[in-house]
This record gives structure tokens, sequence and C-alpha cells, in this order.
């Protein structure tokens, strides 16, 4: 069944996705730019889904970008305050929390929920697939072609093509051959063998 599009605080929407009209999107103030929630084409969003922008001239990075074919199982909480990037064909389980914002908490003499706010941009890379009731912290890239199983708390990035499972997540194995290190990585870690040398 398709819906119409009436729905505030949608900024953009392809052609022949289909967005439940129970989803929520909290936006305090919209961003005078370019930033908001745009939708890519051929999209499912089920229902009960919460996205998150936030004050939005408070936090820069507040944008949610959700791509082509990517589909959205029910029940989900969407943080875009710190910005969240979900690119094409990703899949995503019921009950996902991804979360690109939190409190710092170290001032013990203020409520934390008083204290200032952190970000961390959130990229899912193509081609994800994320288990139901998982969640995705601050900050975090998961690369191309992960798996990341059902109740996986992912605390780092993940690396593409890695199955990651767990709380915190740990990678049990690649789908198919460990990808290779790309010429960059190399010099980091030649960078700290010669530095711890
Ligand atoms: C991650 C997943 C795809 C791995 O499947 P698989 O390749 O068949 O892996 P296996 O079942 O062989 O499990 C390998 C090991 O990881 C463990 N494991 C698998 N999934 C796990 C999970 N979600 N959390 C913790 N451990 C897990 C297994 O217990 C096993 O451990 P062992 O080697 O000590 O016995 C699958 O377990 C999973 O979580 N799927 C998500 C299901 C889902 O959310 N569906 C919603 C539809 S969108």
């Amino acid at each position: 069944m398709k819906y119409e599009y009436h729905m505030d605080g949608i900024d953009s929407v392809g052609e022949n996705s289909t967005i439940s009209e129970d989803i929520e999107i909290r936006i305090v103030n919209k961003s005078h730019d370019r930033r908001g929630m745009c939708i890519g084409s051929d999209s499912m969003i089920y229902p009960r889904n919460r996205f998150v922008l936030g004050d939005m001239n408070a936090s820069h990075h507040a944008d949610i970008r959700i791509g082509n074919f990517v589909l959205i199982n029910s029940g989900g909480y969407f943080s875009g305050e710190g910005g969240l990037i979900i690119k094409d064909y990703v899949l995503i389980g019921a009950n996902t929390c991804i979360l690109s914002a939190g409190h710092k908490y170290h001032d013990r003499s203020t409520p934390i929920q008083r204290q200032e706010l952190t970000y961390g941009t959130i990229t899912i890379e193509r081609d994800v697939w994320i288990g139901a009731s998982s969640v995705i912290l601050e900050g975090v890239t998961i690369g191309e072609g992960a798996v990341i199983g059902a109740g996986t708390v992912v605390t780092k990035d993940v690396d593409p093509y890695a199955v990651v499972v767990g709380n915190p997540g740990r990678t049990i194995k690649y789908r198919g051959e460990k990808p290779k290190k790309g010429l960059f990585e190399r010099l980091k870690d030649l960078k700290s063998i010669v530095t711890n040398f």
C-alpha cells in the first residue's frame, strides 16, 4: 500500500518510496540550509519509527539522509542530531536504535540532562544488514556489506563485510575473504610500529 506524503518534517522523498503515516519526526528548529530529512527512492519505512533532528540551529551536523532501496522495519529510534547517513540497500531490523548524540556527564554538580550534548555522525554504508534490536552509538561508521547480528551494541567502526555480534560488538567473521588493508591503513600500522620501537 502506498501513502501520500503530507508529513511535516520530511524534506524530500524519492519515487516509489513507502513511508508509514505514523512515523514521528522531531525537529525543534528547522535549519535554513539544505539539511533536514531526505529519503531516496524505492525505500520503505515501517510503522512506529521515531526520527529526531532536534534543534538544527544548535547542532550544525543535524541531518538525516536515507538512500535508495533502504528498508527500515518497525519500532526504531533514529537520532540524526549528530548527522545520520544511511546509504543504498541498507536493511534495518525492528526496534533498532541509532544514536548520533549523547550527553556529557563528567560534572557531578549538574544534572546530566542539563549538561552539553555530544554529537558524532553515524554512517551506514551500502548493503549493510542491521539485525533487530541493535544499538549503534555515536560517531560509528559501518562499512559496506557488513552484517550486525540481532541485539548487537556497536561501539566502534565496523570493517566492510564484517559480521559483528554481541555487546560490545565484536567481529566474528567476514562475508567471504577478509578485505585487504588499503595503503593508508598500512602506512598507519607502519607508523605505529616505528613509534613504539
Ligand atoms: C549475525 C547472524 C546473521 C549470524 O548468522 P550465522 O552466520 O548463521 O552465524 P552462526 O549462527 O553460525 O553464529 C556464529 C556464532 O555467533 C554467535 N551469534 C550469532 N548471532 C549472534 C547474535 N546476534 N548475538 C550474539 N551472538 C551471536 C553464535 O552463537 C555462534 O557462536 P559460537 O561460534 O560460539 O557457537 C545472525 O545470527 C543474526 O543475528 N541475524 C539477525 C536476525 C534478525 O535480526 N532478523 C531480523 C530481520 S531484518
